[in-house]
C-alpha cells in the first residue's frame, strides 16, 4: 500500500517508506497530530489487508484488534520500515504477526479489556526483563551489526535495545533512536566522556563531523571497548593512515597503543594529550645517555627553569629549550621515522 502524508519526503534511500520531514522538523507536533490521525487511517487499511491473508494464529488476537484501544501508541510507527515491513506489508509469519511480532501473544490481554499482561512483552513503565524485550527484537536482528549484542558489556550490563532505540516514535533521522542527534542518546548514560568531549582538544564530534559510532558499535560483543577495529591502533588508522607506517625507525608505545599518549575523547591539552609536554615523555624518559644525566639536565624533578626554594647559586635547572612542546620541535617524527639518520624521531 502507498501512502503520502503533506510535510514529509522521500529522502531518497533505497529502501522504501523511509521519509524526511520537508520543514526540517519545525511543525513536529503538528505534525504528530496528523500522522496519528492518517496513520490510524492507514492502520485500519493495512491490518485489513494483512487479515485478508491469515487469521492470527492461536493466543494472538491480530493487530485490528490493538488497534481499537491503541491507536493513539502507534505514534509514527507507520512510517517508519516497522510499520512497513510488519504492519503494512508483512512476508514472513513473524512479520505477519504485527504488533504481536514484538509484544507477544496478547490475545487473552486484547479480550480482558487490558487487564491480562501475561506472557506479553512491556516496555513501558514496569517493562519486561531488558533480555525478554532483547529477545524480541532479536528474533529479526540476529544479523550484521547486532550478531553479537547478547554477550556486549551493554547487553550484560541491562542496557537494552529499547534504551536506545523508539519504535513508536524515533527521534533521529536514521537509525531509530531516542533523541535526534545520536550522540545524545550516548549521552544521557555516558557522562564522563560528554564532559570529555566538551575540553578544548577533541574530535570533531561536538561539530556533529563525527559520532560515537564513528569508533563504537554500540551493538558489540566481541572487540574490547566496542571499538570499530581489532585493536585500538587499527582503529586510529582507518583514519588516520600516516600513523600506520611501516616505519624504518618505530617508537615502541606508539605501535603499542595510541591511547598511550592521547584521551580520544577529548582533553584540555593540546593534540588530545593525556598529560601536557614534556612531563609526558617524562613519564618514560627521566634516564639515558643523551640529554638526560648530561648538561642538558632533563631530568630534574624540580620543574621547568626554576632551582627550588633556597638552593645554591650555580643549581642545576632544566634548560628552557626543553620545556613545552620542545620535545615534540626537535623529535619531530616521534610516531616513526623512515628517514636512514631517524633513529631518534628528528627526522
Ligand atoms: C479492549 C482494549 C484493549 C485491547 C483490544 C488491547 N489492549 Fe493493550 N492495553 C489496554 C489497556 C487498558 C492497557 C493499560 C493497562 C494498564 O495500564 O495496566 C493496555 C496495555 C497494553 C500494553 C502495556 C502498556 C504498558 O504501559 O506497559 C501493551 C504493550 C499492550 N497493551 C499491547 C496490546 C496489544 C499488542 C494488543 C493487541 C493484541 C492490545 N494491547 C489489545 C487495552 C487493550
Ligand atoms: C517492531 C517492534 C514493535 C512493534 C511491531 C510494535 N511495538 Fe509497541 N512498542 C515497541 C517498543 C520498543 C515500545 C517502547 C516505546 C518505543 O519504543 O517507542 C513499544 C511501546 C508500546 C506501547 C506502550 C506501552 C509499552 O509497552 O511501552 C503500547 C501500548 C504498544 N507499544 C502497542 C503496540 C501496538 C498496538 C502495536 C501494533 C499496532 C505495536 N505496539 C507494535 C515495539 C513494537
Ligand atoms: C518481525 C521482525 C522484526 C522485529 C521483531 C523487529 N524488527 Fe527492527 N527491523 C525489521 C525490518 C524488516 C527492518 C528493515 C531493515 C532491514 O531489513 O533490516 C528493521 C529495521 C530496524 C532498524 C533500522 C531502522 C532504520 O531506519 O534504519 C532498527 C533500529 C530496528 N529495526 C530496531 C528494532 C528493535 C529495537 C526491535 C525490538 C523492539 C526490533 N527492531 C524488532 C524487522 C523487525
Ligand atoms: C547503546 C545504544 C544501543 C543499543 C543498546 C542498541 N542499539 Fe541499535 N543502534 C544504535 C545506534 C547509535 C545506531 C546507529 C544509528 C546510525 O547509524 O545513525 C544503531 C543502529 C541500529 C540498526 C540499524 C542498522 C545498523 O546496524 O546500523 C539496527 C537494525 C539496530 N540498531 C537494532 C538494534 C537491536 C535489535 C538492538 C538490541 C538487540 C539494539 N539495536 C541495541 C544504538 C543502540
Ligand atoms: C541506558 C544507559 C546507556 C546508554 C544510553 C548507552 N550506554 Fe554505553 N554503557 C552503559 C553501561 C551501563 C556500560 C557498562 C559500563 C561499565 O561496565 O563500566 C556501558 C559501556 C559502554 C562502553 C564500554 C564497553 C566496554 O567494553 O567497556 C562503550 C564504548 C559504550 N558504552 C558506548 C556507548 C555508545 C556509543 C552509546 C550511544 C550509542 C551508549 N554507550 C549508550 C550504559 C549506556
Ligand atoms: C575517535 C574515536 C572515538 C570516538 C569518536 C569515541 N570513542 Fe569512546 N573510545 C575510543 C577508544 C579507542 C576507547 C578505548 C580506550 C581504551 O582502550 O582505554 C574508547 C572507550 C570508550 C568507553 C569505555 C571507557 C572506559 O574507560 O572503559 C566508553 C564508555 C566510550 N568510549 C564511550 C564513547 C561515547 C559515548 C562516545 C561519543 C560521545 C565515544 N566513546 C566516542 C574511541 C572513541
Ligand atoms: C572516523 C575517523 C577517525 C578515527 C577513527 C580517529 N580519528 Fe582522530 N581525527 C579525526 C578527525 C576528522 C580529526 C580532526 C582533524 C582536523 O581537525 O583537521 C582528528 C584529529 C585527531 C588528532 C589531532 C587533534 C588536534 O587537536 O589537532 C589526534 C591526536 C587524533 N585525531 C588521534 C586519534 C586517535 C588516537 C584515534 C584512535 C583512538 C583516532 N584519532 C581515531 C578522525 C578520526
Ligand atoms: C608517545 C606518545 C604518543 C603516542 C603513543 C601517540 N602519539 Fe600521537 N602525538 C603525540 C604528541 C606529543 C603529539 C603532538 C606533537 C606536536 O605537538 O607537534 C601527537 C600528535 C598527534 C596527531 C596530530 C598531529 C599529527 O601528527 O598529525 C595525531 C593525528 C596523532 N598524534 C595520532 C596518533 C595515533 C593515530 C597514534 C597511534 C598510532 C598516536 N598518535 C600515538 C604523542 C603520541
Ligand atoms: C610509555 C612510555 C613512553 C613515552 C610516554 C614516550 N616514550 Fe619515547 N620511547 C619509549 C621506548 C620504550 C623507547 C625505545 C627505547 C629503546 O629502544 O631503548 C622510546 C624511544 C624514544 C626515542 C629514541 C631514543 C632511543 O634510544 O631509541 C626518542 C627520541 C623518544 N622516545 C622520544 C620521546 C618523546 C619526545 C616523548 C614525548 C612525546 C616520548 N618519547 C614518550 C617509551 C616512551
Ligand atoms: C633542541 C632539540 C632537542 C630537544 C628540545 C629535545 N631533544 Fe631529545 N634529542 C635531541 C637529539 C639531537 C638527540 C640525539 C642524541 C643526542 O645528540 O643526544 C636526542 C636524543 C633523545 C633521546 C635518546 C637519547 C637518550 O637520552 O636517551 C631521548 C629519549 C630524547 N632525546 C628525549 C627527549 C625528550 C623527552 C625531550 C623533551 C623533554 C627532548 N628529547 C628534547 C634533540 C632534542
Amino acid at each position: 500500500m502507498k501512502f503520502r502524508i503533506t510535510g514529509l519526503k522521500y529522502d531518497g534511500s533505497p529502501e522504501p517508506a523511509r521519509f524526511v520531514r520537508a520543514d526540517g522538523g519545525r511543525g513536529m507536533r503538528h505534525l504528530h497530530r496528523i500522522t496519528g490521525l492518517l496513520m490510524g487511517l492507514a492502520m485500519v487499511f493495512a491490518v485489513r489487508s494483512a487479515r485478508a491473508q491469515a487469521a492470527p494464529a492461536a493466543g494472538y488476537a491480530g493487530s485490528t484488534e490493538c488497534m481499537t484501544c491503541h491507536e493513539k501508541d502507534l505514534g509514527h510507527m507507520n512510517n517508519t520500515l516497522h510499520g512497513k515491513r510488519i504492519l503494512q506489508e508483512p512476508r514472513t509469519e513473524l512479520e505477519k504477526r504485527g504488533c504481536e511480532a514484538c509484544h507477544g501473544p496478547a490475545k487473552a490481554h486484547a479480550e480482558s479489556g487490558g487487564e491480562v499482561k501475561t506472557g506479553m512483552v512491556l516496555f513501558g513503565k514496569k517493562p519486561s526483563s531488558a533480555e525478554a524485550r532483547d529477545k524480541a527484537c532479536l528474533q529479526c536482528h540476529e544479523k550484521a551489526n547486532q550478531a553479537s549484542f547478547e554477550t556486549s558489556k551493554h547487553a550484560r550490563r541491562n542496557v537494552a535495545c529499547s534504551s536506545c532505540h523508539s519504535l513508536h516514535n524515533p527521534m533521529s533521522a536514521k537509525g531509530q533512536l531516542k533523541t535526534k542527534v545520536e550522540t545524545e542518546t550516548c549521552f544521557s548514560c555516558h557522562k564522563t566522556q560528554r564532559s570529555q568531549s566538551l575540553r578544548t582538544s577533541h574530535h570533531p564530534v561536538r561539530e556533529g563531523k563525527m559520532t560515537c559510532t564513528s569508533c563504537h558499535n554500540p551493538h558489540d560483543g566481541n572487540s574490547p571497548k566496542m571499538i570499530k577495529g581489532e585493536s585500538v591502533n587499527e582503529l586510529c588508522y582507518t583514519c588516520h593512515t600516516e600513523k600506520r607506517g611501516p616505519f624504518l625507525f618505530e617508537h615502541a608505545p606508539v605501535m603499542e597503543d595510541c591511547v598511550t599518549c592521547h584521551q580520544p575523547h577529548g582533553s584540555s591539552h593540546a593534540r588530545m594529550l593525556t598529560q601536557k609536554m614534556p612531563n609526558l615523555c617524562w613519564n618514560c624518559h627521566l634516564t639515558g645517555s643523551g640529554h638526560f644525566g648530561s648538561g642538558d639536565n632533563l631530568s630534574t624533578e624540580h620543574g621547568v627553569g626554576q632551582a627550588p626554594v633556597g638552593a645554591p647559586s650555580g643549581y642545576p635547572t632544566v634548560n628552557s629549550r626543553f620545556i613545552g612542546r620542545a620535545c615534540a620541535k626537535c623529535h619531530a617524527n616521534l610516531h616513526g621515522s623512515n628517514s636512514p639518520s631517524g633513529a631518534y624521531f628528528i627526522r
